[in-house]
């Protein structure tokens, strides 16, 4: 089982993360991890903090000479921005000139998170719930993204609309039919789409949003938006049906809501399907050479929670950011009364990076599964039961099933 919890507020000195149960000898290193980081701040729309921020990683535990060690990964991300905080973060001594956050912003935590946990100031609550954390998520994916290019398994994301523009033609229904090359490597998704400042693959596209997202910052608004998430490469046979908790599709569904301010998840063709009759939503399975394979990938790679080979899509909806430069309804918790919502540096948009943090959750439940499965201490182990169990996998059903 692998795990990884991160720690760390937002303006605070640092975020950290501890990940755990990961295979000796996976090499990884230090630019790996950053070029990841760098791919999160990355988007057109992003506020003022990604512009003081050039996150990288410091590897404090568990990898020596470029690879793991089997020991827990702790890494950790400074805050540049802290300096800038010292007074207002400091652990011990509340600074003269703090001052008190009372009015929640309607779509955050603000309100949820002093109601819940009792806390005297919004601030508090805002530290820990600010999306900042998914650096920390970001360093510790990068791990899982890593050991899945090990075993040929590659994820790859692009935007799919923002503020309701989507592209005249969507790539996820090229995959959907089957259409894209049999050699399609996903982490080609996420080259193509981080050329583009939305991370969207459609250059038409790419204009009318950016209009779209001037014309939000003109009005004090906010936009959200939908992103894809592909994983290439995936073995047959992760997850399962066995019991509630087993099932691949309701894990990769958890990770992706997950993020901040994601509230829509759908794996393959999921919402569409739920509209069509049966002939044209299933996919038919069809003798590919000496392999079996479907004609279609309506289902997005997963079929009784178990992946079927074919590439697994994920969809996700990000809604738009709740902090508004001109603010709609509040109450002021000091007063008991109706104000505006309080106004605080931000993002307008920031769909580009949710999908670029959903690669690193999808990677994070594939390699949990692919662990699971195939097991190993060590990266050499783990590759002998992957490829025993692949070059015998049709040797099996055909044995299996001789009349
Ligand atoms: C990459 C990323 C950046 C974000 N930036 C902001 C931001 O600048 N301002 C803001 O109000 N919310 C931002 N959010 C959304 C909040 O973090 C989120 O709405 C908040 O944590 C409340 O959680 P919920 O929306 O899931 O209920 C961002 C989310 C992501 C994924």
């Amino acid at each position: 089982m692998i795990r990884f919890l991160t720690a760390g507020e937002s303006h605070g000195k640092a975020l950290t993360t501890i990940v755990e149960g990961f295979p000796s000898n996976l090499k990884i290193t230090k630019k790996f991890i950053d070029a990841q980081l760098k791919r999160r701040q990355m988007g057109y729309g992003r506020g003022g903090r990604m512009k003081i921020e050039t996150d990288t990683v410091e590897i404090l535990s568990g990898i020596r000479y470029g690879k793991t060690m089997g020991s827990p990964i702790s890494l950790l991300i400074r805050n540049k921005d802290w300096e800038n905080w010292t007074d207002l973060m400091d652990a011990e001594k509340k600074s003269k000139g703090s001052i008190k956050i009372t009015v929640p912003r309607p779509g955050h935590a603000d309100l949820t998170g002093i109601s819940k946990y009792n806390l005297f100031d919004i601030r508090n609550s805002i530290e820990r719930s600010s999306a900042r954390e998914t650096a920390a998520r970001v360093a510790a994916g990068s791990v899982a993204l890593r050991l899945l290019e090990e075993f040929g398994i590659h994820i790859g994301s692009f935007v799919e609309s923002i503020g309701g523009i989507f592209p005249t033609q969507n790539f996820a229904d090229k995959i959907y039919e089957n259409k894209i090359r049999k050699d399609f490597n996903s982490a080609d998704l996420s080259i193509k789409a981080d050329k583009s400042s939305l991370r969207v693959l459609d250059k038409n596209q790419e204009e009318k949003i950016i209009n779209k997202i001037k014309f939000a910052k003109k009005t004090g608004n906010t936009l959200g938006g939908t992103f894809f998430v592909v994983a290439t490469g995936v073995p047959i046979g992760l997850g399962s049906f066995m019991q509630y908790d087993k099932k691949l599709d309701a894990d990769i569904a958890s990770a992706i809501l997950s993020i901040n301010a994601v509230k829509g998840v759908e794996i393959g063709q999921g919402f569409q399907n739920a509209m069509e009759f049966g002939s044209k939503a299933h996919d038919e399975i069809v003798m590919l050479g000496k392999t079996i394979s479907r004609k279609t990938n309506r289902a997005g790679g997963l079929e009784g929670s178990i992946s079927t080979g074919l590439p697994i899509v994920v969809r996700g909806a990000m809604k738009p950011i709740a902090t508004l430069m001109r603010p709609i309804k509040s109450v002021d918790l000091s007063k008991m009364k109706n104000v505006d919502a309080r106004r605080e540096r931000s993002d307008f948009v920031a769909v580009p990076a949710c999908a670029v943090i959903g690669e690193t959750m999808l990677a994070w439940v594939i390699a949990s599964h692919l662990i699971l499965k195939f097991g190993g201490d060590s990266i050499e182990e783990m590759k002998d039961n992957f490829n025993t169990y692949n070059k015998k996998l049709y040797d099996r059903i055909r044995k299996n099933f001789k009349q």
